[in-house]
C-alpha cells in the first residue's frame, strides 16, 4: 500500500508533489520518489521518510510530474524497488498503489522478449507492459486498455512517457484514485488531502475506469473502452485540516480532538440514520465485518445490538471472512467498519457478500472512498482525517455512532440524549495528562504488557494492547478477563503491569478477583475505574457515568497511556515501524 500522486500545471510541479507526498506519507513511508518529465524524463529515489531525506531537488523541474511514498509489499526497502519505475529505454515512468498478482508470469514473458528490469518489485511490469504496447499501438487508449486487461491484482498507477510531455494517464481498480481539478491544473492522487491545498473541486474516479489527462483536456473511459460523464464533487476544505495545530503528533492531536470528535460523529441526518437503523432490523442474517481497531468497535457493536437493541449479529475479522460466507445470500446485511474505507480485506469481504446478493451498510471516515462508494447505505463518522497510524478519534466516533443505532434501534431517546453529552467527560480524562506521563515513565521499559476487561471492556482491552503495540512496540495482549485463568496467568510475574478495566457496572467484582489474582503472582496493577481499590498500584480515574458509555470514555486513558510510553521509548508515533495507516493489500 501506498500514495501516488500526479500533477499537470502550468509552473514548477515539483514543490506540490514534494508536499502531496508529505501528506499521503500516511500510506506508507519506506521510501519515496517522484520523475519529470524536462527534455527527458528525470527521476528521483530516496529511502526513509521524506522529511528525513528532502534531497537536493533543485535541478529536478518540469510542469509535468508523479511521485510515490511507498510501502514495501514485493521487494525490500531499497533505492531500487522505490518508486517511480520506469522502462528499458527510460521513456515511461509509472507509480502504482497495490499488487499486481500475475506479475511474475508476466515479467517472465517480457525478459523472454529481451526487456531489463531494475526492481524486484511487481511494479515494474507496469512500465515494461506500457512500454510494449506503446511501440506496438501508439494509441494511448488502447496502451492502456490492454495493459489492465493483462494485469491481475489490485491497482492505481500513474504513467508520464517522454514522448508525450503534455500527459498523465491512470488507471484503477480495486485502489482508490482521485482528480482533482484546478485552475490550469489537475491533480491525480490516492487522496484528495494530497491536493486540497490546490483545488477543492474533484473527480472520483470509479473502479475499473482509466484517465488521459493532458493540459486542458480530460478523457475518462471504463475498461471496456466507453468515455464515461463524471461528476465533479466538491469537498469540504474544513474536512481535509490536516495542521498539527499546537500538538508535536498527529496522534496526540487527534487524542485531544476527541471531545469534538464524538459530538461530530453523532450529527447524522435522521432520515438517513433511520433508513440504516431499519435496513439492520430487517436483515434475516446481520454480520459486521472490520480489521485492527475498526473491528474492536465491531466487537462492541454486537454486543450493544444485541443487549441493547435485540438484534442478533456476528462480527467476524474482514481477513477471515470466508469463515461467513457459505451464510451469506440476499437476506444479508453486512455492516462494514472502516475508518479509510480503503481497507483491501474489508473490501474484499464486502464484494463477495455482494456478489451474494447481501446489502452493505457501511461506516466509514473518508468520503468518496471505495467502500464509501461501493456500499449501499453508508454513514460518516465526521472526525475529519486522521493523520496518525494509530487509530485514536476515528474509534471513539465509530463507538458513539454505533451506540447512536443501538439506542436508536431500541428508541432509547433518554440514553441518546445522554450520549450527546458524553463529550463533557473527555476534559475529565485528558486532565490526568501529569498522572498518565508518570505511569508511563514508570512502566516504560516492561516487556509485556497485559490488559485485561469483561464484557464491554473486553473490545476495549483488545484496543488498548494494539494501541501499546503499534505505538511503543512493546508486547501486549487484550484478554477477556476471565480467560485468564485458562492459561495466560502462567506468564504473570513481578516485572508484568496488567492494566485492569473495571468501572464500577456488572462486572465489576469478577474482574476484580482477576485483578487480585494476578497481584498474588506479582503482577503490576493499573486500575481504570471511577472506583479506588488497594489492589491497583496505579488508578487512571474515570467520570461517574451511566455505565453502559465506560468503553467510550475509558479507551481515551489507554491511548494516552501508549502515547507517552511511546514518546518515552523514542518510537516514532505518527508512523511506527512497518506499518501504514490505510492497508490496501490482503
Ligand atoms: C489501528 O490503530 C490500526 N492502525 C489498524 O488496526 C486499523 O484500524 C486497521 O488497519 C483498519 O483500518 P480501517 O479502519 O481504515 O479499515
Amino acid at each position: 500500500m501506498c500514495g501516488i500522486l500526479g500533477c499537470i500545471s502550468d509552473g514548477d510541479v515539483v514543490p506540490i508533489l514534494l508536499n502531496g507526498m508529505k501528506r499521503l506519507e500516511y500510506r506508507g513511508y519506506d521510501s519515496w520518489g517522484l520523475a519529470v518529465v524536462q527534455d527527458k524524463i528525470r527521476s528521483i529515489k530516496n529511502i526513509g521518510k521524506i522529511s528525513e531525506g528532502e534531497m537536493n531537488l533543485s535541478k529536478l523541474k518540469g510542469s509535468i510530474g508523479i511521485a510515490h511514498t511507498r510501502w514495501a509489499t514485493h521487494g525490500c526497502v531499497t533505492r531500487e524497488n522505490a518508486h517511480p519505475h520506469t522502462s528499458c529505454r527510460k521513456e515511461i515512468a509509472i507509480v502504482h498503489n497495490g499488487i499486481i498478482e500475475n506479475y511474475q508470469e508476466i515479467k517472465r514473458s517480457l525478459l523472454a522478449e529481451g526487456h531489463k528490469f531494475t526492481s524486484q518489485t511487481d511494479s515494474e511490469v507496469i512500465a515494461h507492459l506500457l512500454e510494449k504496447y506503446y511501440h506496438e499501438f501508439k494509441d494511448i487508449k488502447k496502451v492502456l486498455l490492454v495493459t489492465v486487461k493483462k494485469i491481475k491484482g489490485n491497482f492505481a498507477f500513474l504513467a508520464i512517457f517522454q514522448e508525450d510531455p503534455n500527459m498523465i494517464v491512470g488507471a484503477r481498480k480495486d485502489s482508490p484514485l482521485v482528480i482533482g481539478i484546478g485552475k490550469n491544473s489537475f491533480f491525480l492522487a490516492s487522496d484528495v488531502l494530497s491536493f486540497i491545498e490546490h483545488t477543492d473541486k474533484v473527480i472520483f474516479l470509479d473502479n475499473l475506469e482509466a484517465v488521459i489527462a493532458k493540459k486542458g483536456s480530460l478523457r475518462i473511459f471504463d475498461f471496456k473502452g466507453r468515455e464515461v460523464k463524471k461528476r465533479i464533487t466538491q469537498v469540504a476544505w474544513e474536512a481535509y485540516d490536516v495542521s498539527k495545530k499546537e500538538f508535536t503528533h498527529y496522534t496526540l492531536k487527534e487524542i485531544y480532538e476527541q471531545s469534538s470528535t464524538l459530538k461530530n460523529s453523532l450529527y447524522q441526518d435522521p432520515m438517513k440514520l433511520n433508513k440504516f437503523c431499519k435496513s439492520i432490523k430487517a436483515a434475516k442474517k446481520l454480520f459486521i465485518t472490520a480489521s485492527g481497531t475498526s473491528f474492536h468497535a465491531g466487537l462492541l457493536a454486537r454486543y450493544m445490538f444485541s443487549k441493547i437493541s435485540k438484534v442478533y449479529c456476528e462480527a467476524v475479522l474482514a481477513s477471515e471472512s470466508n469463515q461467513i460466507m457459505d451464510w451469506v445470500d440476499k437476506d444479508t446485511v453486512i455492516l462494514a467498519i472502516s475508518q479509510s474505507g480503503e481497507t483491501a480485506d474489508v473490501l474484499d469481504a464486502v464484494r463477495k457478500a455482494k456478489e451474494k446478493g447481501a446489502k452493505i451498510l457501511s461506516i466509514v471516515n473518508v468520503i468518496g472512498s471505495t467502500l464509501d462508494r461501493e456500499s449501499d447505505l453508508v454513514l460518516y463518522l465526521n472526525c475529519g482525517p486522521e493523520i496518525g497510524v494509530a487509530a485514536t478519534k476515528s474509534f471513539t466516533a465509530q463507538l458513539a455512532l454505533i451506540y447512536l443505532l443501538a439506542f436508536t434501534m431500541a428508541n432509547e431517546v433518554i440514553s441518546i440524549s445522554k450520549l450527546k453529552r458524553l463529550n463533557d467527560y473527555i476534559d475529565f480524562i485528558l486532565k490526568q495528562k501529569d498522572k498518565i506521563v508518570k505511569i508511563a515513565e514508570k512502566y516504560k521499559d516492561s516487556n509485556d504488557f497485559y490488559f485485561i476487561g469483561r464484557s464491554v471492556h473486553y473490545p476495549i482491552a483488545l484496543e488498548g494492547a494494539l494501541k501499546l503495540k503499534e505505538l511503543s512496540y512493546i508486547h501486549a495482549e487484550g484478554m477477556a478477563a476471565g480467560e485468564l485463568k485458562h492459561g495466560t496467568l502462567a506468564l504473570i510475574d513481578d516485572r508484568t503491569p496488567v492494566v485492569v478495566l473495571n468501572p464500577k457496572d456488572q462486572t465489576y467484582h469478577e474482574t476484580l478477583s482477576n485483578a487480585l489474582e494476578m497481584k498474588a503472582r506479582g503482577a503490576k496493577i493499573i486500575g481504570v475505574s471511577d472506583l479506588n481499590n488497594e489492589v491497583y498500584d496505579d488508578l487512571i480515574i474515570l467520570p461517574q457515568i451511566d455505565e453502559l458509555f465506560f468503553p467510550i470514555i475509558e479507551v481515551i486513558p489507554l491511548q494516552m497511556l501508549a502515547y507517552y510510553i511511546a514518546i518515552n521509548r523514542g518510537a516514532d508515533v505518527d508512523k511506527p515501524r512497518n506499518l501504514a495507516k490505510s492497508v490496501t493489500v490482503k
